[in-house]
Order: C-alpha cells, then sequence, then structure tokens
C-alpha cells in the first residue's frame, strides 16, 4: 500500500500537521495571508481567485489560502503548489539540527506524501494542482499576469530568493498582490553591510538590533521590491503597473485556519496582540 492510501485510511479527510516542525511559520502570519485573501475578495468583483504558492513543505500554507477561499470566495478559486520537495540547504553553511531534519523528511518523501494527503482534504470545488520541480525552472513556464495572489516562501538564501521574487513579480495580475514569508527585519531595519555579507545563510543575528533574522529575505526584497507592508514577519504589496503599492489590513477579520492546532493559536492571538499593541496593524 502506497504511504497515501495508508495516510488516507488512517486520516480520512483530516488533514495532519501535528507532527515536528509541522508548522514551519509563526502561526500569526497564517492570520495575515487570510487577510490578503479578504483584502482582494473585497476589492475584486469576480471572486474566483488564482493563487500561486512557492514552498509549500506539509501544506500549511496552501490549506490557509484554501481557507481563506471558502471563508471570502465562496470555496472558488484555484492554488497551484510549486515545491521541489527535495533536500535543499547548503550543508557547509548549515550545519544546525533543524536543517539537516528538514532534508532529512524532505530525502524520505515523507513531507511530499503528507503534502498531497492534506490536500486531498480541500473542498472539491477548489481547484488545486502542484509542480513538484525547482522554482527557478517552474515559474518562467507559468503564463505571466495570471495570479491574483503570488506567495514566495521557498529557499531563504539571497540568490534563491532574488530570483524567485523577480520570475514570481511578472505573474502577479494588475491589482494583484505579492507576498511572502519570514521577513523579520526590512533593511532600513537592520544593519546593511552584515545583511549582505551574510546573504547566502538561512537565519543570522543582527548586531545592530539583536534580533535573528533571514538576511537573504531581507534583502533581496529590498532590491528588488523596496520598503514593505509587513505584519509579524509575513509581507505583502500590490502590483499597480509598474510599481508597488502598500495594502492595509488594518479591518481584516481576526481568523485562524481550522487546521492550525489549538496550541498555535493561542501563541498566534497573543503575537498578533503584540502587534496591534504596537500600532503595527
Ligand atoms: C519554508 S518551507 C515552506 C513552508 C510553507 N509555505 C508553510 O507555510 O508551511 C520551504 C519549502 O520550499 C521548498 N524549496 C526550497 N527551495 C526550493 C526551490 N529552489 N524550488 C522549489 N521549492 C523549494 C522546500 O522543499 C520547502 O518545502
Amino acid at each position: 500500500m502506497s504511504a497515501r492510501s495508508l495516510l488516507k485510511q488512517l486520516f480520512q479527510k483530516q488533514p495532519i500537521f501535528d507532527m515536528h516542525r509541522g508548522v514551519l511559520c509563526a502561526p500569526v502570519r497564517y492570520c495575515f495571508m487570510m487577510g490578503v485573501v479578504w483584502y482582494l475578495a473585497e476589492r475584486r468583483s469576480c471572486k474566483n481567485l488564482n493563487i500561486l504558492e512557492v514552498g509549500s513543505w506539509y501544506g500549511a500554507s496552501a490549506l490557509t489560502w484554501a481557507e481563506g477561499l471558502v471563508r471570502y470566495c465562496e470555496a472558488v478559486g484555484s492554488i497551484t503548489c510549486v515545491d521541489a520537495w527535495q533536500p535543499f540547504f547548503d550543508e557547509r553553511s548549515h550545519e544546525k539540527d533543524v536543517y539537516r531534519e528538514m532534508d532529512a523528511a524532505l530525502a524520505s518523501d515523507g513531507v511530499y506524501d503528507v503534502f498531497l494527503h492534506n490536500l486531498s482534504t480541500l473542498p472539491a470545488t477548489i481547484e488545486t494542482q502542484h509542480i513538484r520541480g525547482k522554482s527557478r525552472t517552474v515559474l518562467p513556464m507559468l503564463r505571466p499576469g495570471c495570479f491574483d495572489l503570488v506567495f514566495v516562501d521557498a529557499n531563504h538564501v539571497y540568490s534563491a530568493v532574488v530570483e524567485d521574487l523577480r520570475n514570481a513579480a511578472i505573474l502577479v495580475k494588475e491589482g494583484g498582490i505579492l507576498c511572502g514569508d519570514d521577513l523579520n527585519l526590512q533593511l532600513h531595519q537592520c544593519d546593511e553591510a552584515f545583511a549582505r555579507a551574510h546573504g547566502e545563510v538561512d537565519y543570522a543575528r543582527d548586531p545592530k538590533v539583536s534580533r535573528g533574522f533571514h538576511p537573504g529575505v531581507t534583502v533581496a526584497v529590498a532590491e528588488v521590491i523596496g520598503r514593505v507592508c509587513e505584519w509579524g514577519g509575513f509581507w505583502a504589496v500590490r502590483k499597480a503597473g509598474e510599481c508597488w503599492e502598500s495594502i492595509s489590513l488594518g479591518a481584516m477579520p481576526e481568523v485562524y485556519p481550522a487546521h492550525l492546532p489549538s496550541s498555535l493559536v493561542e501563541d498566534a492571538r497573543a503575537h498578533m496582540a503584540d502587534i496591534r499593541a504596537r500600532g503595527e496593524l
């Protein structure tokens, strides 16, 4: 019996995320992901949104887009997931356990099998497809300007993010959203020389504000887009001709996707309260 059939028998229509590193993102960001779907649904008469995500892992973000479509778009829309589901960390510069464990999970196909199961739990009105391949090969094959929302969350080193963002930007429709994860600091907030010198590592501690961040994401977002709207590490901008505009999520409903384990929802609510208290929403 294949791994996928076994998962189907054991879990039926229940998505699986409560394993180690099942959810990688800070949980509050899933609320902002649904927020950008709400934002587009409020502004577009056509509610049939086409969503592309680059970097899916077990599918926590993909199921979040789907829940956004269910809540705000009458459960109609499409989600395309691009991921290689292959080890991707350069082991010479990424020796920590977290990187070894992620690569091992990808190498065994365990992540891919659970992703397939998780996607199979979505309502049939939501069209889903996944393309298993490197983003640098797959994105240039997609039709320019055909996605309402493109989310970039694959390899976080500078050389990868800059290429993903350039390729992704072309795919966004006029008025659509380009967004991404793990922008813990923007370039104007950190030590720029340090960020540039450490662009090819996944994670580092900024000496100026003494906070952990992904230097590659910070530098690539600044170079390809400039300053962006950012909430708890999730960022988004709206395409307006040749420019990228700010968006406001101040009026979005504060809801968390049903597949998030309940302990993470508590964490997310506390984080959201901090974001509001700092006036960042
Ligand atoms: C941070 S995880 C994505 C997390 C996911 N968005 C979520 O919220 O659960 C990064 C994913 O990007 C994929 N990835 C890394 N480099 C890639 C590349 N060059 N092309 C395609 N996928 C890649 C990895 O296989 C991994 O699944």
